[in-house]
């Protein structure tokens, strides 16, 4: 069923815009490879080794020191820029093996798409070939377009300060000049370590200066973002290069955990875009097309990333629900952090009064965040700041007692899960709607730029909700949770 109604998607898209619009480019030679259930765009070998994998140090380096592009403006013409990486975007692949997850999109199939990459202060670069394919997009008329996307995944040393570049050293060669990225300085950190921090942010999809912003003040606080979706407005390539090629210089250094939005999907375009933009280690259960799951372990805590795009009858598809439960009960983290886009619980206009999706979630969900002892839920889509009491399997509130260390309430040992949502890192801002005061500890409309920054040191976690307005960063709330 799944094949045919991809299907059925794909030709009502072709014949939408094909009917009303002048011919497209390539779109004579529009096909599709089919693989499992998914329908993937038509592939092309790019450059390189299939494998990336090894250590960046002591690596060897092919390209010597001969490419000294630094950072100096190099003209391109157009078909040049085809080249040129567009969409750059860092992840923690495996964090607990120290391996970062690199994307970008070119205009053209790469001809030797490259990472090169060094210890700061070293002489010569090791450089990592990546692995590229055609995959298709959509401009800002809707108009069907092709590029590549090329990834890598490249293993670091911990707690190093590298300078890397990603660039085409085969259009390098056929036009004589540094075609690829500015040079970044990139920290990699302890992702073993039990005291960590990163920031929640979630549907910036309008604002990227906003989203920017707030990436001014967290970028270099912070050892990873996570992302609850809605990263975009629209599933066509200038949304993603409006949110991602503006905050290059923050998105460049620092991993980006993200999960797909509706917006990823807006209009019903399942175009693998979420998948295209991001390298994360993907289970085999989940599809792609619509974005997808997948977990990961820092320090002392699992990260439980689920796509709610992926439903079934507005509940977590069994392939998803049956993944999620071994996630949950193989687990053996101080700390379970589930995310998701589509709240449970959540005090806006998609929250838990009357909303569909939020009530099958909470039928599915409840009992088994609860029961499997998930401390926090990171929520989306509703763009309000609230917090639940700790919530039973019932979803009932359970009582709380405090602690004050250093000036913050600790929730001490919640008995039941707290779900969050932590307002816009974009533009959209909303306020509470009708909501069930009895599961609220607190609840608040967004302003613009608005985020969590969420910090871990062994057995407590803090939260800090935060806006950057006007120039000046405030604070809306500060709590924690102590399980010593
Ligand atoms: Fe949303």
């Amino acid at each position: 069923m799944k094949k045919i109604f991809a299907l059925i998607c794909i030709i009502s898209i072709l014949l939408t815009f094909s009917a009303c619009r002048k011919p497209i480019i390539e779109t004579s030679t529009f096909t599709y490879v089919e693989k499992g259930e998914e329908i993937l765009i038509e592939g092309t070998a790019g450059s390189g080794n299939s494998n990336n994998l090894g250590s960046a140090n002591g690596g060897s380096n092919e390209n010597g020191s001969s490419n000294d592009a630094g950072n100096e403006i190099i003209e391109l013409s157009e078909e040049e820029m085809r080249y040129k990486p567009t969409t750059l975007t860092v992840t923690l692949y495996d964090s607990q093996k120290s391996i970062y997850g690199f994307t970008y999109n070119t205009t053209e199939n790469p001809i030797k798409a490259v990472i090169q990459i060094k210890k700061k202060g070293a002489d010569s670069w090791s450089e990592y070939a990546l692995n590229s394919k055609k995959a298709l997009y959509f401009d800002s008329e809707w108009q069907i377009f092709y590029h590549y996307i090329s990834k890598a995944e490249i293993k670091l040393d911990a707690s190093s300060t590298y300078i890397y570049r990603v660039c085409d050293t085969g259009a390098q060669k056929k036009f004589g000049k540094y075609i690829g990225s500015e040079e970044v300085t990139f920290k990699t950190k302890n992702t073993k370590s039990n005291s960590f921090s990163f920031a929640h942010i979630s549907d910036t999809q309008r604002g990227s200066e906003q989203f920017g912003l707030s990436l001014s003040k967290i970028t270099d606080k912070v050892d990873f973002l996570l992302h609850t979706g809605d990263i975009i407005q629209n599933p066509i390539e200038s949304d993603w290069k409006d949110m991602i090629d503006n905050n290059f210089k923050y998105l460049s250094r620092i991993p980006m955990m993200a999960i797909a939005g509706n917006h990823e999907v807006n209009g019903g375009f399942k175009n693998y875009d979420t998948y295209n933009h991001f390298n994360n280690s993907i289970p085999p259960q989940s599809s792609t097309a619509s974005g997808y799951f997948y977990s990961f372990v820092y320090g002392n805590a699992k990260f439980i990333m689920l796509n709610t795009n992926d439903l079934n009858g507005n509940k977590l598809t069994t392939e998803q629900y049956d993944w999620l439960v071994n996630e949950l009960k193989s687990n053996d983290s101080k700390w379970k952090i589930v995310s998701l886009h589509n709240p449970l619980y959540s005090v806006g206009i998609w929250g838990s009064t009357n909303n569909t999706i939020a009530l099958a979630l909470q039928e599915q969900l409840k009992s088994i965040f609860a029961q499997n002892k998930v401390d926090i839920v990171l929520q989306g889509h509703d763009h309000t700041i609230s917090r639940t009491y700790p919530l039973n399997e019932n979803g009932l509130p359970e009582n709380e007692t405090f602690e004050t260390i250093n000036g913050i309430e600790y929730s001490k040992n919640p008995n039941g899960v707290i779900y969050l949502t932590n307002g816009t890192t974009g533009s959209v801002t909303r306020g509470p709607e009708n909501y069930d005061k009895a599961l609220f500890k607190y609840a608040t409309a967004s302003k613009e730029a608005t985020w969590s920054e969420i910090s871990i040191d062994g057995d407590k976690l803090t939260v800090v909700v935060k806006h950057y307005d006007l120039g000046k960063e405030s604070v809306y709330y500060k709590w924690g949770i102590n399980k010593s």
